[in-house]
Formats: C-alpha cells, sequence, structure tokens
C-alpha cells in the first residue's frame, strides 16, 4: 500500500497538484509522489522543464503525471488548473505550494526594490499560495477525505540574510498564511503545513550563484561551512519530507513548518 494512500479510498490514487513543478524541489516532489501511484498535475511557467520532467516519467513504472503550463500568480491560470484536475480526476487532495522566485536582481536593499519587483515576488511567492488554496478548500470541504496544503516557505522565512526584503517578507507571510489556513479549516479534515528548506542544489540556486560570479562547488563549500550537517541538501531530501507530511502518518499535524535544513535554524549567530 502505498504510504500516500487515503485511508477512505484505498483503491483510488491520491490526486496531487504541485505548482513550480517542472524543476528542483517541485520536480523532485511530483517524482516523489509518483512513486506512490499518486495522479500528478505539475503547474508550471516552463514549458520545456515540464516537457523534459514528462519524458523522464515516461520511464516510471507507476502514477499518472500531467503538466500544464500555468503562472499561478495569475487567478485565472489558479482557477482553470483546479478545474482541470477535477474535470480528470474528480478531487483533489494535495495541494503543494512550491513556486517560488528569488530574481537576479532583487538582492538590494528595500529602498532599492522597485514597485514592480515588489509585487512580482509578492504575487509569486505568496499570493500563488492564496489564489490555489481559494480554489482548493471549498472541493476538499466538500470531500469527506478533507485534504491537505503543503507550502514550501523557506528559512528566511524565520531568520533573514542581508539584501533580500522582498523573499524575506515572501516567505514569512507563507508561514503566517499556513497557520492561518490551518485553523481556519481544521474542522473541515483539512490540514495545512509548510516546509522551511536550507541551501537546496536546484536551479534556483544555480541562478543565485552566477548572479554573486561564484560557482557551484563555490555554493556546495559555503553550504558546507554552515550548514552543521556539512552539505547542501539535495530537492529530493525536501521532496519526501512533503510527501510524509501530506501522508495520513502525519495526521495529527498542521499548522506546523518543518525546516528541512540540516541543521541551519538550529545553530545561533554567535556560535
Ligand atoms: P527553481 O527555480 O529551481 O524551481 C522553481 C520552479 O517554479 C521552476 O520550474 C519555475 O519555472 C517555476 N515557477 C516560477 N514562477 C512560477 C509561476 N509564477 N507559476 C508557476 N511556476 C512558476 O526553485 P527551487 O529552488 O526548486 O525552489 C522551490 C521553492 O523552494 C521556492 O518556493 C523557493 O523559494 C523555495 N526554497 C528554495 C531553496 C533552495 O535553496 N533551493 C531554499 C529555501 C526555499
Amino acid at each position: 500500500m502505498p504510504d500516500d494512500t487515503a485511508g477512505s479510498r484505498e483503491t483510488s490514487p491520491r490526486v496531487i497538484l504541485v505548482t513550480g513543478g517542472a524543476k528542483g524541489i517541485g520536480r523532485a516532489t511530483c517524482l516523489a509522489f509518483l512513486e506512490t501511484g499518486a495522479r500528478v498535475l505539475c503547474l508550471d511557467t516552463d514549458r520545456e522543464a515540464g516537457e523534459s520532467l514528462l519524458a523522464e516519467f515516461s520511464e516510471a513504472p507507476s502514477g499518472e503525471l500531467i503538466f500544464r503550463r500555468a503562472d499561478v500568480a495569475n487567478a485565472a491560470d489558479c482557477r482553470e488548473s483546479v478545474q482541470d484536475a477535477l474535470a480528470r480526476w474528480n478531487h483533489v487532495d494535495v495541494l503543494v505550494n512550491n513556486a517560488g522566485i528569488q530574481p537576479i536582481d532583487s538582492y538590494v536593499p528595500a529602498h532599492e526594490c522597485s514597485e514592480s519587483l515588489w509585487d512580482r515576488i509578492l504575487d509569486v511567492n505568496l499570493k500563488s499560495a492564496f489564489l490555489m488554496a481559494r480554489e482548493v478548500l471549498p472541493l476538499m470541504d466538500r470531500q469527506p477525505e478533507g485534504g491537505v496544503i503543503l507550502n514550501v516557505a523557506s528559512v528566511q522565512g524565520l531568520q533573514s540574510a542581508p539584501l533580500v526584503p522582498a523573499y524575506a517578507a515572501s516567505k514569512g507571510g507563507l508561514l503566517s498564511l499556513t497557520r492561518q489556513l490551518a485553523i481556519d479549516y481544521s474542522s473541515a479534515g483539512i490540514r495545512v503545513l509548510a516546509v522551511n528548506p536550507g541551501t537546496i542544489e536546484t536551479p534556483l540556486v544555480e541562478e543565485a550563484a552566477e548572479a554573486r560570479g561564484i560557482d557551484l562547488d563555490q555554493v556546495r563549500a559555503e553550504g558546507a561551512e554552515n550548514h552543521p550537517i556539512g552539505r547542501v541538501g539535495r530537492p529530493e531530501e525536501v521532496a519526501r519530507v512533503i510527501r510524509f507530511l501530506a501522508g495520513p502518518e502525519a495526521g495529527f499535524m498542521t499548522g506546523e513548518f518543518v525546516n528541512v535544513d540540516g541543521g541551519l535554524m538550529a545553530k545561533g549567530a554567535w556560535a
């Protein structure tokens, strides 16, 4: 029995929506759920990456994967994507709000952050989670087995680094939204949780390194220094925690975050 199969619908695979699912942590999350035989709708703006995921998946032994090009900062795209999942599978068990951006020109002090850059980061990293949740919550409310929403926030929602005003605000907001939705929808059987990754080797981190004029080996060396575990993380290591939190074994967890950060948040700045 796959570990993400809902108890009351044992023979029917769960339906999982993953935003930003074509690359990095989102891609690993799609693949982790597919391993359990789930039906996965991957939403992403990057069609090429989505097609490459579909090609990789065609080798997989189980599950069903649909890629849909969608900008989850856009309300109509969110609505149509959820309708698409409903038309195909008639329910939605898990929403993973993973899409996020940290553009290379966003490493600036607040007074140099343009309004349009602020808006774009907040729209993709925070508003998208609200827009997607707004579509799935009424469905999950009607489902006898409820549902789960997983938000991919960041350690930067808890503590900050220099020059990331919009990104840090978006991730802090996402943790707040996680608590809020958990409180308001627990009685409907809907759990809402967040994960806070430390440095995970993904295209986002590669682009950030490029912007700083360093290569991946330097990112890995810095990560080995900063993270008590002595290395940066892999997308699969976040994906497996997401899959666990979305499953019945985490059935008494809601309104909480889990740091998947190699011990980063355990370490004091003075240590
Ligand atoms: P990534 O850049 O490697 O992948 C993100 C995916 O989201 C891409 O496929 C991109 O096309 C897609 N995307 C971007 N904007 C979108 C939109 N408006 N609509 C739909 N899809 C969109 O990023 P990564 O590293 O996998 O990050 C995933 C999440 O994890 C983000 O929310 C990020 O902030 C968070 N995170 C990542 C960390 C890391 O070290 N990689 C650390 C902490 C948090």
